[in-house]
């Protein structure tokens, strides 16, 4: 087995991955038809062609707007499971959802979450992935809206949704803005994390950490700029899920030999691989594993590592989060086992 294959075939968790990033173009075809809503383009190949940030985030909203009903939303959960067992064997996954997009045009919480946990539970049933969902606050809305889902959404206390999480454009809407959110979470049970220093100053993190309890830490590769929080976050240990291709198309580092992950593991943060908005940066949960290790010649070692640590950055309960360790590790010796040996 070459490399590429292996890196492909390495069992894997994703613990970043936005279930509305992840629309397969053909899906938003069908359901635009279903709900007559006109498509931008004629061409739906292109719909994910864009440059910045704020374009994409423009076409996030659109190609949701056409996920309405129950079996849409378990439609898209189901299908962006498939893709993600199918690409890169993908076992495991906590996947965001933005309640938001959804209850603003009009959806119910409630037609939103049950959907999604239909299409979870049909692929935990076919495809043996385990999924769990985590609500993410979009930064720009104000806290009092946010407090009101995040209400309904304890209220409704589905097992599924095990946390809190917070994206969309960082620089203009610090994450202090949601602290009374994210502790009201943290009072109810639900786990917490962020998206930080994507663009944003290292103060970010701190603030997540302190502030808002966050216990692992999405993108922050800005956290470079402070060397007193790297300090602080691989003492601790804290878990940083990157995105290797989403960032290198918004945020400008497209060589992946260049990129600040390679940094960060050098300098000892625990980072694990994750593909963000899938279908809408070209990408798979397979293939940042063959490009980012591909191309930056990754040790076999360090790509275990890369794997394991997004195990024990999931929130599952101590004992599965072993069993989930030993499992991987015999299937990585396995595996490695069938590697050609290097050239
Ligand atoms: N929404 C979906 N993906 C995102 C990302 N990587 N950063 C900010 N907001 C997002
Ligand atoms: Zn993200």
């Amino acid at each position: 087995m070459d490399m590429t294959e292996y890196l492909r075939r390495v069992p894997k968790v994703e613990l970043h991955c936005h279930v509305e990033g992840t629309l397969r173009p053909e899906t938003v075809a069908d359901l635009a038809a279903k709900h007559g809503i006109d498509l931008p383009t004629d061409d739906i190949s292109t719909i994910y062609d864009y440059d910045t940030i704020y374009e994409f985030l423009e076409t996030f909203r659109f190609v949701n707007s056409t996920v309405i009903d129950r079996e849409d939303f378990a439609r898209v959960a189901f299908e962006t499971l498939e893709d993600g067992v199918r690409s890169g064997n993908l076992r495991y996954r906590e996947m965001f959802f933005n309640p938001t997009l959804h209850i603003t045009r009009g959806v119910p919480l409630a037609t939103v979450v049950d959907g999604f946990i239909d299409g979870i539970r049909r692929a935990e049933a076919e495809l043996g992935v385990g999924c769990r969902l985590i609500a993410d606050v979009y930064r720009q809305d104000s806290a009092e809206d946010t407090m009101a889902w995040l209400e309904e959404l304890i209220a409704l206390d589905r097992p599924e949704v095990i946390g809190l999480g917070m994206d969309a454009a960082e620089a203009p809407d610090p994450p202090e803005k949601f602290a009374a959110v994210f502790q009201r979470a943290g009072a109810a049970g639900l786990r917490r994390t962020s998206h930080a220093c994507e663009d944003g100053p290292p103060v970010n993190i701190t603030t997540c950490l302190d502030e808002l309890g966050c216990e692992r830490l999405d993108h922050g590769y800005h956290i470079l700029d402070d060397p007193e929080v790297v300090a602080r976050c691989r003492d601790a240990q804290i878990v940083f899920t990157v995105c290797p291709t989403s960032t290198a198309r918004v945020y400008g580092w497209p060589d992946l030999t260049t990129h600040p992950i390679n940094a960060m593991i050098e300098a000892g943060l625990k980072v694990m691989l994750n593909s963000d908005d899938p279908t809408m940066f070209h990408t798979d949960i397979g293939k940042e594993y063959v490009d980012f290790c591909g191309q930056n010649g990754h040790s076999v070692g360090l790509v275990r590592e890369l794997v394991l640590n997004g195990v024990d950055g999931t929130w599952l309960p101590d004992a599965e989060k072993a069993a989930m360790r030993e499992r991987f590790t015999a299937e990585l010796d396995a595996l490695e086992a069938e590697l050609d040996p290097a050239p």
